[in-house]
């Protein structure tokens, strides 16, 4: 469960169970071979906080839609492509992980050519899923268009090309910023974009939340950053102190200047919200409380929620 504000946890004790049981059904019936569907089905069950659906569902939520079978099955298929992307960072050729969501990475289990496979399963599963619906048929082409924009070469996989290729290398602020932008800013990104998507809101309407879900997926990988070094790897699911040779927050600015810049991230974020809220005339309290996942901890202030 993610620390949460408390609009949000009931939100999240809602979904969350709904989340999981799209995921644990549907992928079986559309899969046909019983070892690849295994190793898809180990990742995406393995845990995880669902971030990426739920930010949907709660952009849905904010913008007074109803969520219907349609919507949800939309929302979990970012969790698909999310998945693949978790499972091809831990390759051997890349992150070289051994432990995911509190797990022996996939390809610990089912070896690297598998576990590639299995994340182009999930990849292409994620489309099936976006168009596979009753939701309006320019709907479902504009999601997909979305989310291969925000999945592909000028999106998740150019961040994780940029991280791999400067890897060893120290990237300036302006050039991380671009890499988190791309390998996971892009994705929260999505998450947000499909919930305006799926309402009636123009994409002029939707510039201040967009500019939220810029702003928080930026956070995200900040604090994903600080983890690396504050974390441990009960909690996080993951392991600590990886990052020695990566572009990260601390390594470029040190901890205290990563936090920092974490801070003033989240401030935007939640000035974008308020703009969102003067704007469209709704309430943003539920994306709001998202902020509180980010915990700022330094010398002047121990262990606080992001303000
Ligand atoms: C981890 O994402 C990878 C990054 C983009 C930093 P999450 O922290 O959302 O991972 P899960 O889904 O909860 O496992
Ligand atoms: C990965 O960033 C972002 C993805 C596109 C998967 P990281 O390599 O920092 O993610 P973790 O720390 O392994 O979850
Ligand atoms: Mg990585
Ligand atoms: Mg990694
Ligand atoms: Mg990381």
């Amino acid at each position: 469960m993610i620390r949460m504000g408390t609009k949000l946890n009931k939100f999240i004790e809602e979904w969350t169970p709904k989340i999981n049981h799209v995921l644990e059904t549907a992928i079986q019936k559309d899969t046909d071979q019983q070892r690849l569907f295994e190793s898809m089905a180990y990742s995406v069950n393995a845990g995880g906080k669902r971030l990426r659906p739920l930010l949907t569902l709660a952009t849905l939520t904010t913008l007074n839609q109803p969520i219907n079978d349609s919507t949800l099955k939309a929302a979990c298929a970012l969790e698909l492509m999310h998945t693949y992307s978790l499972i091809h960072d831990d390759l051997p050729a890349m992150d070289n992980d051994d432990l995911r969501r509190g797990k022996p990475t996939n390809h610990k289990i089912y070896g690297a050519g598998m576990a590639t496979l299995a994340g182009d399963g999930l990849q292409a599963l994620a489309f099936q899923w976006i168009v596979d619906n009753e939701l309006p048929i320019e709907v479902r082409c504009r999601l997909a268009l979305a989310l291969a924009k925000a999945a592909g070469p000028r999106g998740m996989a150019a961040g994780q090309a940029d991280d791999i290729q400067f890897e060893g290398s120290r990237l300036d602020l302006a050039a991380l910023q671009k890499l988190d932008r791309h390998k996971t800013g892009a994705l929260i990104s999505y998450a947000v974009t499909a919930g305006l998507i799926m309402s009636p809101v123009t994409t002029e309407q939707g510039k201040s939340l967009r500019r939220f879900a810029e702003q928080f997926g930026a956070a995200f990988q900040i604090y994903d950053d600080i983890l690396d070094v504050v974390g441990d790897e009960k909690t996080i699911g993951k392991p600590v102190h990886q990052d020695a040779n990566k572009n990260t927050y601390p390594n470029l600015l040190g901890l205290s200047g990563a936090y920092t810049a974490l801070q003033k991230t989240v401030d935007n974020a939640k000035e974008a919200l308020a703009m969102a809220e003067a704007s469209l005339g709704v309430d943003t309290s539920l994306l709001a409380d998202f902020c509180s996942y980010f915990v700022i901890k330094d010398e002047k202030n121990n262990g606080k929620t992001a303000r």
